[in-house]
């Protein structure tokens, strides 16, 4: 994207979050536990106009160097993101999302028996499949909609 175009500044320190879906960013800062809580910077732009991907949303996390287990969750909604960690105001690492073999304590499972369900939960696990994942527990795979499953509370 040419300067011109520029919707949210530059950061001098930490994480830029780039190509995730449209519309998506509520989910990712979601994913990574970021609620604004932390006191620094953090910077959303939704459905930025994109060569790649027609629309696309941004987020920037200042100060923070995410790493790539923390990223690697997102690969569940956004598995096109690229991760840039951003040092005196130049990128010095590019990374991409790499889906993890499972994902611990992020989703909820839609089956009301399962045992992660219960009054005393154990912590969620599932198993990344090719096409969705799978609870550990009890074996119910979401395929679809996996955003909508999120357990980020
Ligand atoms: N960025 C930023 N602050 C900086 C440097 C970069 O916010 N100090 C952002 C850019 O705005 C961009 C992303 O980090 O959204 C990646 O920067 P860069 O690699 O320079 O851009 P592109 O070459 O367009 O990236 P790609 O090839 O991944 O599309
Ligand atoms: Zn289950």
């Amino acid at each position: 994207m040419s300067d011109h175009e520029l919707r949210v500044s530059k950061i001098r320190d930490g994480t830029v979050l780039d190509h995730l879906p449209g519309g998506s960013s509520l989910h990712v800062l979601a994913l990574l536990g970021i609620d604004g809580s932390e006191g620094t910077g953090v910077s959303v732009a939704m459905n930025v106009p994109s060569d790649r991907m027609g629309a696309k949303d941004v987020v920037k996390v200042e100060e923070r160097e995410l790493s790539q287990a923390e990223v690697d969750v997102l690969s569940l909604i956004a598995p096109r993101a690229t991760v840039n960690i951003v040092e005196e105001y130049e990128v010095r690492e590019k990374k991409r999302v790499e889906r993890p073999e499972s994902v611990t304590g992020v989703l909820a499972c839609p089956n009301s028996n399962c045992i992660t369900n219960d009054e005393e939960p154990v912590e969620t696990r599932f198993d990344v499949l090719d096409d969705g994942v799978r609870c550990d527990y009890c074996e119910t795979i979401i395929r679809e909609g996996i955003a909508d499953h999120l357990d980020v509370s």
